[in-house]
């Protein structure tokens, strides 16, 4: 029988650094990306930050269909529109259900222009990349979550990749109960995350946890629910560590009390062979 999970693929040969940020709906990654995006730009490096489903003009119109109020949402031509079951739709939208296939398909559309028009080329040219949501987010929603045979997930994500993963994935795992208050307090309660049942969201992360787990000198599990400022330090910790590890050409702009390379005469401060777990850090 083949594996549940296949070997995790090979780290970049790229000269650049790809940091994905992925997590359920309201675990505060986007917050997380942006806050380390403003960060490394302040050290002059040279980053970009996408979100997903977006980035291009392809993303953005993935994003206006898929976060429809009822799957797909689409602009009819005239106001008076007949629903395929016949009676006349009075809303400006019409909204269709949308298969899981179909979703599936175009977030793999928006990801594959993404990384072509984006991603591919900051890294070639050594910058670096902050992802809030990817690849694994296809796995985590329509392979875990809605039920699609995974090992086809996977294949498609190889294919809108292009091979291209991240660095480093740093999951924001929180409750369940805690993402949906979030999600409510900032008024998201009507948007895609309500419609689900809660048991899409704990499949979700269920299965973040198990690509976590199956891969984890690339995943990073940090807990959501604790204080921003502390989650933000523990994220800088390990891209620090990262670059110091992997990219020694971009870590030399960071100063010693950034996490960059102690100064001559000072005594080298941390062990880069630590694992990405977190969790003990904090
Ligand atoms: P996003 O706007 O990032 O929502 P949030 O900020 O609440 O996390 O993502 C939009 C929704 O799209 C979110 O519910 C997750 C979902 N999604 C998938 O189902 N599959 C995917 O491949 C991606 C990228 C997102």
């Amino acid at each position: 029988m083949a594996s549940p999970h296949p070997p995790p693929p090979p780290r970049g040969q790229w000269p650049g650094l790809f940091i994905a940020f992925e997590g359920g709906d309201g675990s505060g990654k986007s917050v997380q990306a942006r806050a380390l995006y403003r960060r490394l730009r302040r050290l002059g490096l040279d980053v970009g930050l996408v979100a997903e489903p977006g980035g291009t003009p392809l993303g953005r119109c993935v994003r206006a269909l898929v976060t429809g109020q009822d799957g797909l949402a689409l602009v009819p031509r005239s106001p008076q529109v007949t629903s395929a079951a016949g009676e006349q739709l009075a809303s400006e939208r019409i909204q269709l259900p949308l298969a899981p296939a179909a979703e599936l398909f175009l977030f793999a559309a928006s990801r594959a222009q993404l990384v072509a028009d984006v991603i591919k080329p900051r890294l070639e040219r050594g910058g670096i990349i902050l992802a809030d949501r990817y690849a694994p987010s296809t796995l985590a929603y329509q392979g875990y979550g809605r039920g699609l045979p995974k090992a086809l997930v996977r294949r498609v994500n190889e294919l809108a990749t292009a091979g291209i993963w991240p660095d480093l994935i740093v999951l924001l795992d929180v409750p369940v109960a805690v993402s949906r208050r979030r999600q409510q307090r900032r008024g998201k309660s009507s948007d895609r995350f309500e419609r689900e049942a809660l048991k899409f969201h704990r499949r979700v992360q269920r299965g973040y946890l198990a690509m976590a787990a199956h891969d984890p000198e690339r995943w990073a599990i940090l807990p959501g629910d604790r204080p921003r400022k502390e989650i933000g330090g523990a994220i800088w910790k390990l891209v620090s560590r990262l670059l110091l590890k992997h990219r020694p050409q971009l870590a030399a702009s960071l100063r010693p009390d950034e996490g960059g390379p102690p100064a001559p005469g000072q005594r080298g401060r941390r062990s880069h062979a630590q694992g990405h777990n977190l969790k003990l850090d904090l």
